[in-house]
């Protein structure tokens, strides 16, 4: 708990959703990272959630920050962008949080590329929200705040 009694939560956002602006916007929407941060800010804060909004193209870096929330107690809220499909190292990172960890996706990867069905971290989640856009954080936030 924050000073304020407001819960502190970790989203954590992988490789190339810094540039969301520049992605195919049929498939990830119009928001930019900074638009897509606000949202979630707001989101958060109507659920008296103090978001922590980190985004990096690093797997070491995610790994670190997964440690950070395991070792802090933290609810972590996490896309891993392609790192969902093949990192087994923020699989066993992920795996270390105790605290609620909810894997996010703005698309929806089982309708997409089959190298997309595959993802290594929904069995280290609580559950998994994918294919709604920005909204699949929302209902991620709405999930933690009832866990
Ligand atoms: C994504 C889906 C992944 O397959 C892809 O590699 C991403 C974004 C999503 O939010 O829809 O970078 O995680």
């Amino acid at each position: 708990m924050t000073s304020k009694g407001s819960k502190k939560i970790l989203v954590l956002n992988g490789p190339n959703l810094g540039r969301l602006d520049l992605r195919d916007s049929k498939i990830y929407g119009d928001l930019d990272f900074a638009g897509l941060a606000s949202l979630i800010t707001q989101a958060g804060a109507e659920l008296g959630l103090v978001c922590d909004i980190r985004q990096s193209d690093s797997e070491v870096e995610m790994i670190s920050w997964l440690h950070e929330a395991a070792d802090k107690n933290i609810p972590v809220i996490i896309n891993p962008a392609a790192f969902t499909h093949y990192s087994y190292a923020i699989r066993d990172a992920a795996d270390m949080v105790a605290a609620p960890l909810i894997e996010v996706h703005l698309s929806n990867p089982m309708s997409r590329e089959e190298f997309r069905h595959t993802s290594v971290i929904s069995g280290v989640a609580n559950g998994t929200i994918a294919g709604f856009g920005p909204d699949s954080y929302r209902l991620a936030l709405i999930a933690i705040s009832r866990m």
